[in-house]
């Protein structure tokens, strides 16, 4: 069976463009995969050193995972600061990757400011401790929001060049396997990892301004749609969203120009597990007065359980407290596994 991982950071409340590019697509793949799903807490303390509680957060994104139908027993959801090899691992990524591919994301750019010299140097570190994130496991799929790739597109430049610079001593530790990178046939010990971004919302706008990513960060509440939004607050937002004064196409290439109305068929789509060009073979002609109300509703319908169980299983922390503890074990015993060949590939007395 493929192996999936991924991660969510635990900073701030999650957004409906988390559950689409994200944690809906985290349940969907348990069918056929093995999956390792992960709060990557070492990462939130990459852009703001200090939170008021961040535990809280922590066990909030593990309540995500489980009430939006992650099967914890089945597949692994823990704590990443539970498993050091994340660390460990990430360090050797730090000696494999080069300033320039760290100066060059766009994510860094963006959350470093004007003032980079003063950003923290685990920002900067940022995608290697990723990288290390999925590679401690020897993970091939990765499912996330559009605005990873750069990052994913590192991990696989990270593993590239590490399989490249110690191909003989892979080698020598019998520790690799065969694979063809680009045309030609390798034997390396990481493998390139396949970024798994499609469906019809792998990049949800900011309700307030269709050319803006849904984030957690944006300074106005109804530029999004929190997980734990109610009923009214839901309706509301979509109500209030931006959108243009002509009603829906009835073609995708409609919503050419139009990322207000691409948005909200996305975001339809996405939730209803259908394609945009259905939705529109649907609601082609209508107006938003029409579209809005059954966007609302259907937001509505498959929020809401979601909600309800993650403030259910945040009442009682040792239980989800428990959960991560036993996936955190399973996590290391497979991390411990993979670090041990690292560190015999680096050349470490252990
Ligand atoms: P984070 O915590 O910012 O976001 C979690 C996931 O939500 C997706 N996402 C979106 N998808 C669609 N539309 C949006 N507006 C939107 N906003 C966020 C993100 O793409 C992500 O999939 N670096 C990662 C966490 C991470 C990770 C990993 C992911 C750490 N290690 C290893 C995969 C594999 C991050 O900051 O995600």
């Amino acid at each position: 069976k493929p192996l999936v991982f991924s991660g969510v950071q635990p900073t701030g409340n999650l957004h409906l463009g988390n559950y689409l590019g994200a944690i809906r697509k985290f349940v969907a793949l348990q069918e056929n995969n093995d999956c390792i799903y992960c709060v990557v807490d070492l990462h939130a303390i990459t852009a703001q050193l200090v939170h008021d509680d961040l535990r809280g957060q922590i066990r909030s994104i593990a309540a995500a995972f489980i009430a939006s139908g992650i099967d914890p027993v089945k597949h692994i959801v823990f704590n990443q600061s539970a498993v050091p090899q994340h660390a460990e691992l990430a360090w050797v990524f730090n000696c494999v990757a080069r300033i320039g591919w760290m100066n060059r994301m766009t994510q860094f750019k963006d959350k470093a400011g004007k003032d980079r010299e003063n950003a923290s140097l685990g920002l900067l570190a940022y995608p290697s401790l990723m990288a290390a994130d999925i590679l401690v496991y020897r993970a091939t799929h990765v499912p996330v929001g559009d605005d990873q790739k750069q990052h994913l597109e590192l991990a696989r430049d990270i593993a590239q060049k590490f399989n490249i610079d110690f191909q003989d001593k892979i080698r020598t530790t019998g520790t690799g396997v065969d694979m063809v990178v680009g045309e030609e046939p390798i034997h390396g010990y990481f493998p390139l990892v396949e970024p798994l971004i499609d469906g019809p919302a792998p990049r949800v706008m900011s309700l307030r301004d269709g050319t803006k990513k849904m984030s957690k960060s944006d300074p106005s509440d109804l530029s999004r749609i929190n997980l734990m939004d109610d009923a009214d607050e839901i309706a509301k937002k979509i109500r209030k969203a931006k959108t243009d004064p002509e009603g829906l196409p009835s073609e995708i290439e409609g919503l050419a120009g139009r990322p207000e109305a691409d948005n909200l068929v996305g975001i339809y789509a996405a939730l209803a597990d259908r394609t945009k060009a259905d939705v529109l073979k649907e609601y082609g002609g209508q107006q938003f007065s029409v579209f809005k109300p059954a966007l609302a509703d259907l937001a509505v319908e498959v929020l809401a359980p979601i909600s309800a169980e993650m403030r259910r299983l945040l009442d009682d922390t040792s239980h989800i407290d428990a959960i991560l503890r036993d996936g955190g074990e399973r996590a290391a015993a497979r991390a411990q596994k993979v670090m041990g060949e690292v560190f015999d590939i680096v050349g470490f007395l252990r």
